[in-house]
Formats: C-alpha cells, structure tokens, sequence
C-alpha cells in the first residue's frame, strides 16, 4: 500500500466531473487500497478518487464503522434534512455547517465490481454525501451555510 498526496483546493482536477469506472481492474482495487491507506493517515472519514489526482468515479468512506469503498456511487434516495458541520482533507483547516440529507440509500459497485446497495444516516449519511460531491467537481465551501472556523494547520 502506498500513501498519495491528496490534493488541494485550487487543483483543477477538483473541480472536473469525475469519469465513471466501466471496470473493476486490479489497478482501481490497488487505487482503493491506496485511498484508505492516504485517508487514515490523514486522519480523515472519506475520500473521493479526484482527491488524490484520479478522475474516476471511487470513494472510500470509514466513519468509525469499518471501511466502505464504493465506484460509481449514485445517490437512489434522499430523506430528511440535518445541518452539521464538516471539514475537506483538500481544504485544510476549514469547517462550516452544510445542509444535507439525513438519510440516503446509496447503490454503486464495491471493490469486486459486485453492484451493492448502501442505507445510511446522520454522519456515514453525510460523508457519502460529501464523497459524492466531489465526483462531481463539487466542494463543502460551494454548499456552507456558515464558515465556522479556518485556522491554520
Ligand atoms: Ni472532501
């Protein structure tokens, strides 16, 4: 396993609309690998393929539950709403509060290339929220409602 450099805001590879998977091949399950090696060390929760240079549709998602890995990840139902703060491993030392829905049904591929469907809610719901935001070249600061803090590292 290998830690990547995780990119940060202003790269223009996190404003791209990530392309879809078409295959599971062994370099996306060694990508995968690599993505949660690089979002542990970084003490993070998710983290999404753009992050780390690779505009491909992957994310990998450990809220204190076990590691998720999902490609192609398609949001199949929303419900609720719930205001919270976040933070970005690609924007170091900003938090903000961001409406998201509270509970979501999720559908994508796992690392097997085996279609699997994912329920959350409250924190697992929002990080798969905010994982699949940056497939689409969309950042937590584009939906904050307010800046809580942005400190220096
Ligand atoms: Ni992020």
């Amino acid at each position: 396993m290998a830690i990547l450099e995780i990119v940060k805001e202003g790269d223009p590879v996190l404003r791209q609309q990530a392309e879809p998977v078409t295959q599971v091949t062994k370099r996306i399950r060694k990508l995968i690998k690599d993505m949660l090696e690089t979002m542990y060390s970084a003490d993070g929760v998710g983290l999404a393929a753009p992050q780390v240079g690779v505009s491909q549709r992957i994310i990998v998602v450990d809220v204190g539950e076990g590691p998720v890995a999902l490609i192609n990840p398609e949001i199949e139902e929303a419900s609720g709403e719930e205001i919270d703060v976040e933070g970005c491993l690609s924007i170091p030392g900003a938090f903000g509060y961001v409406r998201r829905a509270q509970e979501v049904l999720v559908t994508g591929q796992n690392e097997s290339g085996r279609n699997t469907r994912i329920r959350a809610e409250g924190f697992f719901a929002r990080a798969l929220q905010h994982e699949i935001d940056h497939l689409e070249g969309v950042l937590f600061i584009d939906r904050v409602i307010e800046i809580q803090a942005e400190a220096e590292e």
